[in-house]
């Protein structure tokens, strides 16, 4: 009897039931209790989506792109799909020692992978050339592991004339492919190229084939383009590697589960924000006060700013702050942390807040330095996968510092590589909830290794979920960083060759890098554009806290005047270029820095 009850406490309570091919017809008809998900993969599946399906069921989790594009969540339906990552770690040491080999052995390495019947004329003439011309390189697929990895492992491309025979997105040999660390040549309009930022670099496309041309691809394709394609699909094949990572059946419940949170009455919010910023920074929390982060509110989205714990003592800027909160309520003063830089402890505080305190679906964490269009970052995250999720501007190649008397100096007992795992960009960043609070789980009851530097630190939590607790997969969401403008400018690769990395644009979602001036400014020029309706217009005296704030931060005086409101509208976001400065272009001298860094042995990432 106490076995039973304890068995019975023991299971795990789920806010969903989950059905799939072999039970979805229980829950037709059956009354209405707690939310029903039905799993229907169109891989293996072999009867469409009965139509009963859609009124019984809460959430339907699929591959199937005619129903919901990948990553996306459109109504009921959530894409997720089951796919094998087979070759595990060793995927990262194949593409590294493939990286490494000679130019020579690199541009004769192409395999060519057949269908098992060659059913077009094309394929059956490419069937003979291939038999004639690379005895050695070509293969048959029976769609066995063994067959692909004799395709695969020793060629550093591959002509996957397979694909229009291999259904699923993504087709499971593109998989085997990128997990070799090969880059696959596609032929023709394959249904789908952007599974992540950097797949179109990861990839040749052909038109068509014949294998004299793909050999001489192979022998006049520029060393720099081979370079490319290899540390693209290094980036490829870890996306895809952190996503099918964790076992498919338990990916399958979190996503179910997450997916039917959102459902709850009464809603939880989409997203909770968290905006750091630092004691003295009052021009910067008026700033976004007075313009974008009411339309927060109006979404019915949660904020708060989370600053370093204050003194109990009477100092004066604490006493200011406390009194700052007590006026806004909308601070949260973390017991503890400094805001010193590199701030990695504050982020975990502030993390650990917000897996305690919000029921949100996902955590959007903020720099007080930023201009955001709430709406067109909500309505990405209202339309993605609910569960297992990081989305933002990714750096994959983030150098690690080992000098020792440097503040973000981190020790090789903590990361061992040279290059961080990849992390998305601090100003602005995502993860769905689930993540939030698995991060959360895990270090309070045995913690994570932590890196000093903030926005590394989130990417590092998530590395040792995956690889070294084995608790989760994740997904990078990277497809969205050309609507980070990261450099306040407003300038093209024409303009400023070599020294344009991520500008002002007219897709731009997020401004970093801005100060009060310039957010007052973006967000007149949006009132003006229709983008936001006018609303309470207010006007302020340079007195009171006002006036004290000011004189700790004289960018406080932005906030006095006439101050124009503003509320969802309905035209078009404004030209932004007007409210800042662009400087003139540097030829030759590259000033940022993004995507791949070179070390002296060449450009690396972790492997
Ligand atoms: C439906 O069947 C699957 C196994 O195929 C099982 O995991 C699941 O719990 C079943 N669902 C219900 C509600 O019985
Ligand atoms: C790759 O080449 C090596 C060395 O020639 C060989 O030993 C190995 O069996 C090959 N691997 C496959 C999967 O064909």
């Amino acid at each position: 009897m106490l076995k039973l009850l304890l068995l019975v406490l023991t299971v795990p309570v789920h806010p969903s039931q989950l059905y799939d091919g072999t039970n979805f017809s229980k829950a037709l008809g059956a009354p209405r209790g707690t939310c029903r998900a039905l799993y229907w993969p169109t891989l293996g599946s072999v009867q469409p989506l009965p139509h009963a399906a859609l009124d019984a069921f809460d959430v339907i989790i699929t591959d199937d792109v005619q129903k919901v594009p990948w990553l996306a969540a459109q109504g009921k339906f959530y894409f997720l799909e089951n796919r094998d990552f087979a070759l595990g770690d060793l995927s990262r040491e194949l593409a590294q020692l493939k990286e490494a080999a000679p130019l020579e052995w690199r541009r004769e390495g192409m395999s060519v992978l057949l269908p098992a019947s060659a059913n077009t004329p094309w394929l059956r003439q490419a069937e003979e050339d291939v038999k004639v011309l690379m005895p050695a390189s070509y293969f048959m697929d029976d769609g066995t592991f063994i067959t692909r990895n004799r395709a695969f492992a020793n060629f550093t491309f591959s002509a996957l004339l397979l694909l229009d025979q291999d259904p699923g997105i993504p087709p499971q040999s593109l998989i085997d492919c990128i997990a070799h660390g090969t880059v696959p040549i596609i032929v023709g309009k394959h249904h789908k190229l952007d599974y992540t930022r950097y797949f179109s670099f990861a990839l040749a496309k052909f038109r068509d084939f014949s294998v004299e041309q793909a050999i001489s691809f192979m022998l006049t394709a520029p060393a720099d383009a081979l370079y490319v394609y290899a540390n693209s699909v290094k980036i490829v094949q870890e996306f895809f590697y952190m996503r099918y990572k964790h076992p498919f059946q338990q990916r399958l419940r979190r996503h179910a589960d997450m997916a039917c949170h959102a459902l709850r009455s009464p809603q939880p919010p989409l997203a909770f924000v968290s905006i750091y910023s630092a004691k003295r920074n009052f021009g910067r929390r008026l700033a976004l006060r007075d313009t974008w982060l009411p339309l927060l509110k109006t979404h019915g989205i949660p904020y708060r700013f989370f600053l370093a714990g204050t003194a109990v003592d009477d100092t004066e800027l604490d006493s200011l702050l406390r009194r700052e909160r007590d006026y806004f309520d909308d601070m949260v003063f973390l017991v503890g942390t400094t805001d010193e830089y590199p701030i990695g402890k504050k982020g975990l505080a502030a993390l650990l807040w917000v897996a305690h305190h919000s029921d949100a679906q996902f955590w959007l964490k903020f720099d007080d330095d930023l201009y955001v269009r709430p709406q067109l970052v909500l309505s990405r995250l209202a339309g993605i996968q609910r569960a297992e999720l990081y989305w933002g501007a990714f750096d994959y190649s983030g150098m690690v510092i080992r000098d020792a008397s440097d503040p973000h100096y981190t020790p090789p007992e903590i990361w061992p590589e040279p290059v961080f795992p990849p992390y998305a960009r601090g100003a602005a960043l995502a993860m769905s909830m689930d993540l939030v609070r698995l991060i959360a789980h895990q270090e309070e009851h045995r913690p994570l290794k932590k890196i000093k530097v903030e926005d590394v630190s989130y990417g590092f939590y998530l590395w040792q979920l995956i690889f070294d607790r084995e608790v989760t997969s994740l997904t990078l969401y990277d497809r969205d960083e050309v609507h980070f403008a990261m450099d306040a400018k407003c300038c093209t690769e024409e303009t400023h060759p070599n020294n344009c990395w991520l500008p002002l644009t007219a897709e731009t979602w997020i401004v970093h890098h801005v100060s009060p001036n310039i957010i007052r400014c973006m967000f007149a020029k949006d009132i003006a554009s229709g983008f936001y309706l006018p609303a309470e217009l207010e006007t302020r005296q340079l007195q009171g806290l006002l006036l004290e704030m000011a004189e700790y931060d004289h960018t406080v005086e932005s906030a006095a005047g006439s101050v124009q409101g503003g509320q969802v509208g309905s035209g078009h976001p404004a030209d932004l270029c007007g409210c800042v400065v662009t400087p003139p272009p540097h030829p030759g001298k590259p000033l940022q820095r993004g995507r791949l860094t070179e070390l002296s042995t060449g450009p690396r990432l972790h492997s």
